[in-house]
């Protein structure tokens, strides 16, 4: 039996994110520029992403591009920047193909305008699909997130249209980029590295964390069959105890 087949459907993630680690090293191993590890990359983004999507995930996200990642050597990040624009373009087959709706979160208009021009247009055209979203987090962080949740939630205070004492959990995630998407029961990180790097902190209150050693360019179907089967031999218990859960 492989891999895939050992899966309990009944108990699939509907919510699974990813931290892409690795692709510098990856490239470094093979003597080659960082890059070549973004590039090589791209498959593992397609093989996870039609993976997903095949076994009836809902919602796949990617954390693409950090706020801390413009802090990288200039030409790291122009190459990162034209290497989405130039798979934004050329993946829409696979995605069209997949039935895959394209959407992102994080401070998107101050990313380069060709890959801020670029992504609007991908997510325009994959609008009306319907079986999984994939989420890309760009120039995002958790921090990035919440603060801007809290300012704007102090103007509707101060704008009259908000009452302080309706500020709870509930309201509060209405104001964060994840609002109409539920949290991620799964979050995976390849690499070996064991940090959450300020990825989706609000959202992952309850996730249960995988932590892969597999450089992100190596990671394939079967690596994310194999995290999703360990997630399955958990128990949530969500702060109960093992008997209340049924
Ligand atoms: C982390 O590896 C990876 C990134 C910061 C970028 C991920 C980007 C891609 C896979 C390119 C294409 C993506 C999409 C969504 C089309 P690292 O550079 O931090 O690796 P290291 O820890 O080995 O240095």
């Amino acid at each position: 039996m492989d891999l895939k087949e050992k899966i309990d459907l009944a108990k699939l993630p509907q919510h699974i994110a990813i931290i892409m680690d690795g692709n510098g090293r990856w490239a470094k191993s093979r003597g080659e520029m960082r890059v070549f590890g973004h590039q090589n990359g791209v498959e593992s983004v397609r093989q996870t992403s039609t993976a997903a999507a095949e076994l009836g995930v809902k919602y796949l996200t990617l954390y693409a591009f950090s706020t801390e990642n413009w802090k990288r050597p200039k030409c790291e990040v122009d190459a990162l920047m034209n290497l989405l624009v130039q798979t934004l373009n050329s993946e829409l087959g696979t995605l069209m193909d997949n039935n895959i709706r394209l959407r992102a979160i994080g401070d998107l208009t101050h990313l380069q305008e060709s890959c801020y021009s670029q992504l609007l247009e991908t997510m325009g055209k994959t609008s009306n699909n319907n079986r999984m979203d994939l989420v890309l987090a760009l120039n995002y962080s958790g921090r990035w997130e919440i603060a801007e949740a809290a300012r704007k939630i102090a103007l509707e205070v101060a704008a009259g249209k908000l009452d302080p004492e309706s500020v709870n959990p509930d309201t509060f995630q209405l104001y964060l980029e994840t609002s109409n998407i539920p949290d991620p029961e799964l979050l995976i990180r390849t690499s070996g590295e064991n940090r959450i790097s300020n990825f989706l902190l609000w959202q992952i209150a309850y996730s249960e964390l995988y932590f892969s050693p597999r450089l992100w360019p190596d990671f394939r179907k079967n690596d994310l069959y194999e995290a999703i089967l360990d997630y399955q031999n958990r128990e949530r218990r969500f702060g109960m105890i093992s008997e209340q859960i049924i």
